[in-house]
């Protein structure tokens, strides 16, 4: 299986989580690490090249840093310009069907904190339904997301190893 990471860091250099999950990743065969910040510093975003990767991967995972209870402002930009009308969704848009996608995310709240009466109010699944819904409008595989809430620098190594498992095994259990 070929996955892709895009991860969509505005400051990937001075990051110390999204940094941290990454260096088990980037031991994994098969795993295309990509730097979204960095590849489109000019925030114009090939399109036909985002197309050619998307189809040469079969898990796309988005990686990034929450932010206001989202994602970073170029992954959404990433979304309206990639996933257009015709090829990611509509009459022959099919180019994105039985590919899965997820979404791995580092908070600074904790896990406590995201939940109904918690200081967050609400769960991380809660709040990604956006892109699950985009996901599923683009007829994609929508796979359970892998948080890595506040932790501390020794944890993190554990957590590196947890996302590098996670991105590699996780399987959807719709339809199970
Ligand atoms: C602009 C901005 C918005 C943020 N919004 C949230 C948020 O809504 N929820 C949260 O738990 N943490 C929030 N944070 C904290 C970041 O999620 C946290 O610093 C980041 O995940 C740490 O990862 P890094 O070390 O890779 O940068 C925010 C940070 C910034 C800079």
């Amino acid at each position: 299986m070929k996955i892709m990471v895009i991860v969509a860091h505005p400051n990937l250099n001075d990051s110390e989580k999204n940094q941290a999950l990454l260096s088990e990743l980037r031991k994994q065969p098969d795993t295309h690490i990509r730097d979204l910040y960095q590849e489109y510093s000019n925030w114009s975003i090939n399109v036909e090249r985002e197309h050619q990767l998307l189809i040469e991967h079969d898990r796309i995972v988005f990686q990034f840093p929450f932010y206001w209870y989202s994602c970073p402002p170029l992954l959404k930009k990433w979304f309206d310009d990639v996933l257009t009308f015709g090829w990611a969704f509509g009459p022959e848009g099919e180019n994105l069907k039985g590919k899965e996608f997820m979404i791995a995310t580092t908070t600074g709240g904790s896990e406590n904190e995201y939940r109904a009466g918690g200081r967050n109010w609400f769960t991380i699944s809660e709040y990604i339904r956006p892109i699950q819904s985009t996901i599923a409008r683009c007829n994609g595989t929508f796979l359970p997301a892998f948080v890595c809430y506040n932790s501390s620098a020794d944890a993190l190594k554990d957590e590196a190893k947890r996302y590098a498992e996670f991105v590699r095994n996780s399987q959807t259990t719709l339809a199970q």
